[in-house]
């Protein structure tokens, strides 16, 4: 059926730990395209949630290194608010892989700001069902202890 009008959606954007260092840079990048930011937070995930939140790769040969990846450091989750905001910010992220992002989408963020198929900057949440799956690892009422957790700056 074809879609006749836009949606006011939600969605998971998570800076990934190669690209915390850009979170300023990402942060202008989404809201100069127009999404509002209701909730964000800066935290490192635990194993056990880092293998929830990858659940539907878990058959997938990359997975053990994802989870290391994604654990190696602080992430910034952040829920967006906007039109097909799901679609949208796939769409600002990029392709998966950085290196056909700078040829295919030379604005998007994985980019400007990604390294190849792995360390690629950002996740974004595939359809509004997962997205809530996702933010709720991070926003839920029972997270896990060291995920939801504001962490102090390594560098003060
Ligand atoms: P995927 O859902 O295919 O991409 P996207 O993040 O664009 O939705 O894959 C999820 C993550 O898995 C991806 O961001 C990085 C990682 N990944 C690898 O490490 N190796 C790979 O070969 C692929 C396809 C993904």
């Amino acid at each position: 059926k074809k879609k006749l009008s836009s949606t006011l959606e939600k969605t998971i954007a998570m800076i990934k730990p190669d690209a915390v260092s850009k979170v300023g840079h990402i942060m202008d990048m989404i809201f100069s395209d127009g999404f509002h930011m209701s909730k964000a937070i800066m935290a490192q995930l635990s194993r056990t949630d880092a293998q929830r939140f990858y659940a539907v790769h878990q058959q997938k040969p990359f997975f053990n290194e994802l989870v290391d990846f994604i654990t190696s450091g602080k992430v910034v989750a952040m829920e967006l608010i906007g039109n097909d905001a799901v679609k949208h910010w796939r769409t600002l992220a990029g392709p998966t892989d950085s290196a056909v992002a700078r040829s295919e989408a030379p604005n998007s963020v994985r980019a400007r700001f990604g390294t190849d198929k792995q360390t690629n900057a950002v996740h974004g949440g595939d359809s509004p069902e997962n997205a809530a799956k996702e933010l709720n690892i991070f926003f839920g009422p029972q997270p896990q202890k060291n995920t939801a957790k504001l962490l102090d700056c390594t560098c003060c």
